[in-house]
């Protein structure tokens, strides 16, 4: 697998601070390797304990865990009857140290807007917005699609969905709205809860045109709910369409909506993911088992305290936002912290400030923020008191040596453990990450496999890889936090992680364990890619290129990116008629930017005589990466190619392209 070979060659070694240590729920290496023993030879009361430990239970499970990745069927606490908005809210109403204590704090990206919800006031946010949606006609099972942005009634609508029964799709709102009405269409829903729009970088972002144009299209869609961010009056043109606060006028201050008492495998969201055909997949997970696991992640992970003031920045649209800024920290009662603009706006050290302002005390992040961080300069962290925070974490892709030092160095000055987790939409949470004041940590590896968890790499034959050989990583037994199935398409589900390794979970991304048992991730071997932590299937990209009526033909790769991670490569075969200008390649960027949104769109477009092909008709994609990437050297063998001589014609153009 000469793909695989890592080019990491990363010596340095940075052990737990000592400070904190005493504090920890798991505070040494021996405990770790203890704990993770005893899951392993015991799952059953494993997670039977840490189930009981970390959430209420209306009634015990009949049967702990139950898995067949040949099926494939996975349930966890069978039998077991909850509710997660219950788990998030109610039950902490009747801890008087909790029940008025923020539960989040939300900033604003201009400075005069600011929101608290203590767990009270988050309480009733939410029983009015499930009432409002129980009045709407929604009941158990039925779909319900949010499109907002970082907001905290956003939470209180999901937690809303999650106290009726009802199952969550949330659709990130940077998503056009040809996405958004795929994402409505495939999960029939029935409400969708939009608003005005949102801040970022200075500027207004309407989300509601989007939200109307993607609802044209949907019969499903009875009702439309928008809040209003902005506080200005808003014009709706859809009459589907109703405003929330005229909804809520309605209700009386002290609304209580009463929760459904769920069972452990009823599901409790869908959130889609790119994947290598064409269409997203809708993956989706069940009540029981995910919050368990985003409960025990989150606990242990970042050694999480009620009194931490707790910042995840991603977006609730991801799955990371999904499990680290709702379910796992409400479950817990901390304080969420909530931001909605970009790092860099007004300035670069606009994330440090409100470190600083809030005393935050854990930060979770992805590389490609930190890397855009770290080319401003050092000088922004150095400007704030940054001595809140004591756990910083990243997520998304692979974190470069470079920025996992700055990070660490700059940020967390040298007393914060960081925390590289590698999990995936479809694994729910946290799989492969240090137990910060347990594992020695080494810049750009994930570490060790969290308790209960099981990954190993296998070569193309099913062998397993040995020592420091790259391979295809997978997962030998299952976790309460995985998913389920893909939405409507359980042969789907079957296909794509069950079918490449029989008996095994299969994640996609290549990965090597070292001498020491470090994982070290290397990246996708399918054809995604991962833009700022962000999942593009290439396919989708393709699909997206030849429905604009120029395109004949689209190959789409990934390329390494100095801030993004990867990069967008597009070699595109025109039509006969068009002509390769620099007019039609704006025009192309636009209509990608239309059809999936901002974060696909382009870095390079290249106008290609034609592709790589084997005589099978297959895409070299191999060879169109490398030479994305310039590594002209190195092609590797053409001769298998239907026109050899396309090639040659493709590094010409890619050594000219700017
Ligand atoms: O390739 C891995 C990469 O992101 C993929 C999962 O993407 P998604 O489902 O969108 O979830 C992102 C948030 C969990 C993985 O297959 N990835 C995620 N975290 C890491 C990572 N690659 C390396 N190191 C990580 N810490």
């Amino acid at each position: 697998m000469a793909e695989l070979t890592s080019l990491l060659k990363e010596g340095r070694i940075f052990y737990p601070p000592q400070e904190g240590k005493d504090q920890a729920y798991i505070s040494s290496r021996y405990k770790y390797k203890q704990i993770y023993q005893y899951s392993l030879d015991d799952p059953d009361e494993f997670w039977a304990e840490r189930a009981k430990e970390l959430i209420t239970w209306f009634k015990y499970w009949d049967r702990t865990c139950y898995w067949d990745f040949y099926k494939p069927e996975i349930k966890f606490f069978e039998g077991g009857k909850l509710n997660a908005c219950f788990n998030c809210v109610d039950r902490h109403l009747d801890n008087p140290a909790i029940k008025n204590k923020a539960a989040i704090i939300w900033q604003g990206e201009p400075d005069r807007d600011t929101k608290v919800y203590t767990y009270h006031m988050l309480h009733s946010e939410i029983c009015k917005f499930a009432k409002i949606l129980k009045n709407l006609g929604v009941e158990k099972g039925d779909r319900v699609t949010i499109y907002l942005p970082t907001m905290p009634e956003a939470v209180a609508a999901m937690l809303a969905c999650a106290r009726i029964g009802a199952i969550h799709s949330v659709v990130f709102g940077g998503f056009s709205s040809e996405a958004l009405k795929v994402r409505i269409l495939d999960a029939q829903a029935k409400v969708v809860i939009t608003c005005d729009g949102t801040y970022r970088g200075g500027r207004r972002i309407t989300l509601l045109d989007r939200a109307e144009e993607a609802i044209r299209d949907c019969d499903c869609v009875e009702h439309c709910i928008v809040l209003n961010r902005f506080g200005d009056p808003i014009e709706l043109k859809d009459n589907r369409c109703i405003l929330y606060d005229d909804l809520k006028k309605d209700l009386s201050v002290a609304e209580y909506c009463e929760y459904e008492v769920m069972d452990a495998e009823d599901p409790l969201f869908i959130l889609y993911t790119s994947g290598t055909t064409g269409k997203p997949k809708g993956v989706y997970h069940t009540t029981g088992g995910y919050l368990v696991y985003a409960a025990h992640t989150t606990q242990w992970v970042f050694d999480l305290k009620p009194d931490d003031i707790y910042w995840c920045t991603a977006d609730i649209g991801w799955i990371t936002g999904h499990s680290y800024v709702v379910y796992g920290p409400l479950a817990l009662g901390a304080t969420v912290f909530m931001y909605e603009g970009v790092p860099t706006y007004p300035n670069p050290g606009r994330w440090w400030e409100l470190v600083d302002r809030y005393g935050i005390t854990i930060l979770y992040t992805a590389p490609t923020a930190i890397r855009v961080l770290m080319r401003e300069g050092d000088q922004w962290p150095k400007k704030y008191n940054l001595s809140s925070l004591r756990i910083l974490g990243t997520v998304g892709e692979p974190i470069n040596p470079e920025a996992w030092v700055w990070f660490y160095v700059n940020v967390g000055r040298k007393r914060c453990p960081v925390v590289d987790t590698w999990w995936q939409t479809e694994t729910g949470g946290h799989m492969i990450a240090p137990i910060p004041f347990a594992v020695p940590q080494k810049p750009g590896s994930a570490t060790y496999p969290l308790p209960g968890v099981e990954p190993v790499i296998l070569r193309a034959d099913g062998t397993e890889a040995d020592i420091n050989e790259g391979g295809h990583l997978c997962i030998k037994r299952a976790w309460p936090g995985m998913a389920r199935g893909v939405w409507g398409d359980e042969k789907r589900f079957k296909e794509v992680y069950f079918s490449r390794f029989p008996g095994y979970y299969y994640t996609g991304d290549g990965a090597r364990k070292d001498e020491d048992g470090y994982f070290w991730i290397m990246g996708r071997l399918d054809d995604v890619i991962n833009v700022s932590g962000h999942r593009l299937g290439t396919m989708e990209l393709e699909s997206a290129f030849v429905e604009h009526p120029a395109v004949a033909e689209a190959a789409v790769v990934g390329f390494p990116h100095d801030i993004k991670g990867e990069g967008i490569f597009a070699y595109i075969v025109l039509k006969e008629g068009f002509d390769p200008t620099s007019e039609l390649k704006k025009e192309l960027v636009s209509h990608i930017r239309k059809v999936i949104g901002p974060i696909a769109t382009p870095d390079f477009i290249l106008f290609a005589p034609g592709l790589p092909k084997t005589r099978s008709g297959k895409i070299m994609r191999r060879i169109l990466r490398k030479i994305a990437a310039q590594q002209f050297e190195d092609l590797g063998d053409t001769s298998t190619l239907a026109e050899p001589e396309v090639v040659e014609k493709l590094v010409d153009l890619r050594k000219n392209l700017k």
